[in-house]
């Protein structure tokens, strides 16, 4: 009985050794699998982050921050844009949806999203003629950002959406702010309404009112670049979008909020709206007079 289990057991022993063997192989090999994508996420983020920067820090599992910015093509455009991306190229998780003023995207600005190595949407939608030289700018634009977040976003993602327009200045500390808005968060905005800035003014943890230079009488008296708002409830409010009908220059912003929210809900950051993270800074047009006077350059040249 022992002498036949033996013999039985050498027969198979090579058989077993073969089969060890073939697994090892392969486990080796699903292992060095993940590892090579892990190298191309490396790379990514040696790309999109900077070194030591906090975009090469832990990413997994924060909220994405979805900043929207409306464009237009003018002498500062491409300035403009490389200046916000540099800024964005340190934020964590940050998804880019530009969104041009213009009949098709165009390739000043796609080759500047393609070289950031950030992730990016790029769109466009241009404004009505009517709507070109009066009433607010740029509404189109936003709401076609606002629709793509509703067509390729669902209930299981976690994100914070942002309105960054290419003219200001962004504190990185603003974006880790934002990061943890449940509903809709606001915080001072520097150089707007006619004073070094404009704030929520806050009591015990919640916004009572609004220290502002211009219309203190709207509901939501900030910025667009003073809130943000959790994508869920973008994606709860269907409907809400911004609005030209009668919608004053100045006015957006709070027909908007009004949409979506309401003051005593509204969710104050950076200390208790008491710190300035963003700038309205607005860059100076450039001086081009001589350019009509002189003969053009033998090359064409982006700027
Ligand atoms: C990365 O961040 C996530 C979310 O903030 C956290 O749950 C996780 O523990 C962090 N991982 C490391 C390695 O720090
Ligand atoms: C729009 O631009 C893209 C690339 O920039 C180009 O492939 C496409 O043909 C353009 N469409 C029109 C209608 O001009
Ligand atoms: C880009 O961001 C989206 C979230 O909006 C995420 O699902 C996707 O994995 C990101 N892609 C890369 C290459 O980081
Ligand atoms: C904001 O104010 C509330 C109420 O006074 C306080 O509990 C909270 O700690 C303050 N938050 C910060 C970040 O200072």
């Amino acid at each position: 009985m022992k002498s036949v289990f033996l013999s039985r057991f050498f027969i198979l022993l090579p058989w077993i050794l073969i089969v060890i063997i073939m697994i090892d192989i392969d486990s080796k090999r699903t292992i060095r699998a993940p590892g090579a994508a892990r190298t191309g996420r490396a790379q990514r983020a040696a790309r999109t982050g900077a070194p030591g920067g906090p975009g090469a820090q832990n990413q997994s599992g924060l909220p994405v921050i979805f900043a929207i910015t409306p464009t237009y093509s003018r002498p500062v455009q491409k300035a403009e844009l490389t200046r916000l991306a540099n800024t964005f190229l340190h934020v964590p998780n940050l998804h880019w949806i530009v969104v041009e003023d213009s009949k098709n995207t165009s390739t000043l600005v796609s080759h500047l999203l393609q070289s950031t190595g950030l992730n990016y949407t790029h769109l466009h939608v241009e404004t009505p003629l009517k709507f070109k030289f009066t009433g607010p700018r740029a509404t189109e634009q936003r709401n076609a950002a606002l629709a793509w977040l509703r067509h390729h976003r669902s209930r299981r993602d976690s994100g914070v959406v942002f309105f960054a327009d290419d003219d200001n200045t962004y504190s990185l500390e603003l974006f880790e702010e934002m990061r943890s808005t449940q509903g809709v968060s606001v915080w001072p905005v520097g150089f707007v309404g006619g004073r070094a800035y404009e704030r929520p003014l806050v009591s015990g943890g919640k916004v009572v009112g609004w220290y502002t230079g211009w219309r203190p009488d709207r509901p939501f008296a900030t910025d667009m670049a003073g809130f943000a708002v959790n994508l869920q409830v973008i994606l709860a409010n269907p409907r809400a979008q911004f609005k030209r009908g009668g919608s004053q220059p100045g006015m957006q912003e709070s027909d908007f909020l009004k949409q979506i929210t309401k003051v005593s809900e509204l969710e104050p950051k950076a200390n208790n709206c008491t710190r300035v993270l963003v700038w309205h800074t607005r860059t100076e047009k450039p001086h081009l007079a001589n350019e009509a006077k002189h003969r053009k350059d033998s090359v064409l040249i982006e700027v």
